[in-house]
């Protein structure tokens, strides 16, 4: 068996264009979509994502504000910024990029961004309304994999999705959503023994593991659904996921390219959760 791809680059075009039309209305009515990104210190993925999500809004006519502060950055100036962001009106979103430096207590700045503008989903308020099955900003990265399965035309309900991780980024609120479109989920993690005994089972199996190529062949049912969280740098230069994609495309049906896949899905859905609410802010 020979894995179909799904690509991500392709359905996030399509989304993103899809947004144009609303976007376009909001600025008419004066309220342009506008989303304030900010990086504390100078990791270079994080650039690479920083500089990737201010040109999307750019492109797409939304109005992007990019904060590049140095890795010394006292937790209270932070918690500064984005106060005075909770309180600029043409301001809809706001997402600080992680991981912080060390000295920066996370939790601390997650709580202090207002839920309306967590365009990220990570808040308390946000999450505890996602596991309750509220409206919410929904956490870009696990609503995009949702947003690919089901344009994808993968069907979800009553299907065994396996989730590899558990982080609050995406392993626990993908879980959650699979959980909402009616999946039976198992969540596995590092402690999980014999863990290929449990993700052969999947019909649908998202690997968020943080590990590079950790998923062979051997962990794959016949014709699974296969979706690969993971972005990783090989000393080589070039790029890999979570799944060893050349060895998994021998056995699985659907599979996700890394570059190419989740990556592009995680930027367009937090452009939606800007022009959502921004949206909330005009009714
Ligand atoms: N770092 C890695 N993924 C993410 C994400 O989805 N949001 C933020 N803010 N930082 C990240």
């Amino acid at each position: 068996m020979t894995a179909t791809w799904l690509s991500g680059t392709k359905i996030a075009k399509e989304i993103r264009e899809s947004l144009r039309p609303e976007i376009e209305r909001l600025t008419k009515a004066g309220v342009q979509p506008g989303l304030a990104v900010v990086l504390v210190g100078d990791d270079p993925a994080s650039q690479v994502y920083v500089n990737k999500k201010a040109k999307t809004c750019l492109e797409l006519g939304m109005h992007s504000e990019v904060y590049r502060l140095p890795a010394e950055t006292e937790e209270a100036e932070l918690l500064g910024l984005i106060d005075r962001l909770n309180r600029d009106d043409r301001i809809h979103g706001i997402l600080v990029q992680l991981p912080l430096p060390k000295h920066i207590k996370e939790k601390n700045v997650i709580d202090a961004i207002h839920p309306s503008k967590d365009v990220d989903g990570f808040h308390p308020v946000n999450v505890g309304n996602l596991a309750i099955g509220d409206d919410c900003l929904l956490p870009c990265t696990p609503a995009g994999v949702i947003e690919m399965l089901k344009r994808g035309g993968i069907e979800i309900a009553g299907k065994h999705a396996v989730v590899v991780g558990r982080s609050n980024i995406v392993g626990k609120p993908v879980a959650l959503l699979l959980l909402r479109e009616h999946a039976t989920v198992t969540i596995t993690h590092s402690r999980t023994p014999d863990l290929a005994s449990i993700t052969r089972q999947a019909d649908i199996l998202v690997v968020a593991a943080g590990k590079p190529e950790l998923i062979d062949r051997t962990y794959v049912k016949p014709g699974a659904v296969v979706v690969d969280v993971g972005i990783h740098r090989r000393e080589d230069g070039t790029l890999c996921g979570d799944v060893k994609a050349d060895d998994v495309a021998e056995t699985a049906g659907v599979l996700t390219p890394v570059p190419g896949g989740v990556g592009p899905m995680t930027i367009v859905m937090l452009m939606k959760n800007t022009v959502e609410a921004a949206g909330r802010a005009l009714a």
